[in-house]
C-alpha cells in the first residue's frame, strides 16, 4: 500500500496585490497588478504534498469551507493536484476563508487572513473523521484552525499511529499539552523567536541551534527551524543538522514554508532519512519562491529531482 499523508487545516482564497514597498501603518501605497490564487496554509501543504508525492504518496485534506464560489474553486484546485477532498465539508455559518496579501518587489509579503469557515472546524468534526487517519503515515497541522481542534487532532493522529508535523503559523502561544503531541515542530525564525519570547532579529544557523534546542525542550520530539535562504536547522534532542538552501531568484515567498513542510512529509513518508528529507524540502521550497502564488508555485516531483541532481550535499552535523 502506498504511504499517505493527512492534512488538517485551512483553505483560503488569496487576494494578492503587488506593491513596490509594503505599506507602513497609516500609509496608503499604490499597488500594481491584482491576482487571485488558491491558498490557505493547510490546503497549500496538501496541494504541494500531492504534487511532490506524484503517484507514490496519497494525500487527504480535512477542512471547512463555506457555500460559495471560492469553496468550489479551492476544492477543484486540490482535486486537480490529486488531493482527496472528501473530508472538506461546507458550513452555512461562515464564508470560505480569504487572505489579503501584499507582495513587495523583493518577493516579501504581508498577510491578513479572515478565517471564516476555517474557524468552524471543531474537534468533534475531526473526531468524526477518525477513519481518514487510519493507515496514514504522517499528519500535517498549522494554526489557521481553532487551537482546541489542532490539539484534539494531534492526539487523535497519535492514537491512530501517525507521526505529526506542526507548522506553528500564524504564531501564537502554544500549551505544553499540545506541544507534547508534536513529533516535528517547524517554525520559521520569527515564529521560533516568538514561541521562546525572544526579541525579533535575523537568525544565523548558529543562533538557530539555540532556538531549536530551547523549543525541543518545550515538548516536541524534534524541531526544524526554517531559515529561508539560509536553509534549515534541525534538532532531534541528540544532534543538530544544518541543511543549506539552494540559490534561486526570488519572485514570491508566499507558501514557501508550506511547500517545505510538504516536501519534508513526502520524503519522510517515502522512508527517506532526515538528512535527505531536509534537502528535498529545501529544494521544493526554493523552487516555489521563483514563481507567484501559493498553490500555483508548488513544484512537481520532476522539478525537485532535477534541482537535486548533482547537488546532493548532505546536511552537516554541527
Ligand atoms: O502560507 C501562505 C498562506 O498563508 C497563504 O496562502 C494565505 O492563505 C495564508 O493562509
Amino acid at each position: 500500500m502506498k504511504p499517505s499523508i493527512v492534512v488538517v487545516g485551512s483553505l483560503n482564497m488569496d487576494f494578492v496585490v503587488s506593491v513596490k514597498q509594503l505599506a507602513a501603518p497609516g500609509e496608503t501605497v499604490l499597488g500594481r497588478n491584482f491576482q487571485m490564487f488558491p491558498g490557505g496554509k493547510g490546503a497549500n501543504q496538501a496541494c504541494a504534498s500531492a504534487k511532490l508525492g506524484g503517484n507514490s504518496v496519497g494525500v487527504k485534506m480535512i477542512g471547512r469551507v463555506g457555500y460559495d464560489i471560492f469553496a468550489d474553486h479551492l476544492k477543484a484546485s486540490l482535486s486537480a493536484a490529486g488531493v482527496d477532498v472528501s473530508a472538506v465539508h461546507a458550513t452555512r455559518a461562515q464564508a470560505t476563508g480569504v487572505a489579503f496579501i501584499w507582495l513587495d518587489a523583493a518577493g516579501q509579503n504581508s498577510i491578513v487572513v479572515a478565517s471564516g469557515a476555517n474557524g468552524e472546524l471543531a474537534a468533534a468534526d475531526v473526531e468524526a473523521m477518525r477513519p481518514v487517519f487510519r493507515g496514514a503515515r504522517y499528519a500535517l497541522f498549522q494554526l489557521e484552525t481553532p487551537l482546541g481542534t489542532v490539539e484534539a487532532a494531534l492526539k487523535l493522529a497519535h492514537e491512530e499511529g501517525l507521526e505529526t508535523i506542526l507548522d506553528p503559523a500564524p504564531s501564537q502561544p502554544l500549551p505544553a499539552g499540545l506541544l507534547a503531541q508534536v513529533d516535528i515542530l517547524t517554525p520559521n525564525e520569527t515564529e521560533a523567536l516568538k514561541l521562546l519570547g525572544r526579541p525579533m532579529a535575523r537568525v544565523s544557523p548558529g543562533e538557530a541551534k539555540m532556538l531549536a534546542t530551547g523549543l525541543q525542550q518545550m515538548g516536541p520530539k524534534a524541531v526544524i527551524v526554517k531559515l529561508g535562504d539560509q536553509g534549515c536547522l534541525a534538532y532531534d534532542g541528540v544532534r543538530h543538522r544544518h541543511s543549506p538552501s539552494f540559490a534561486v531568484e526570488v519572485a514570491d515567498t508566499t507558501a514557501a514554508g508550506d511547500t517545505f513542510n510538504a516536501g519534508l512529509a513526502v520524503a519522510l513518508a517515502e522512508g527517506a532519512p532526515l538528512e535527505r528529507a531536509l534537502r528535498f524540502a529545501n529544494a521544493a521550497a526554493a523552487i516555489s519562491v521563483t514563481r507567484c502564488g501559493a498553490q500555483a508555485s508548488a513544484p512537481s516531483r520532476r522539478e525537485v529531482d532535477a534541482l537535486f541532481q548533482g547537488q546532493q550535499e548532505p546536511a552537516r552535523l554541527t
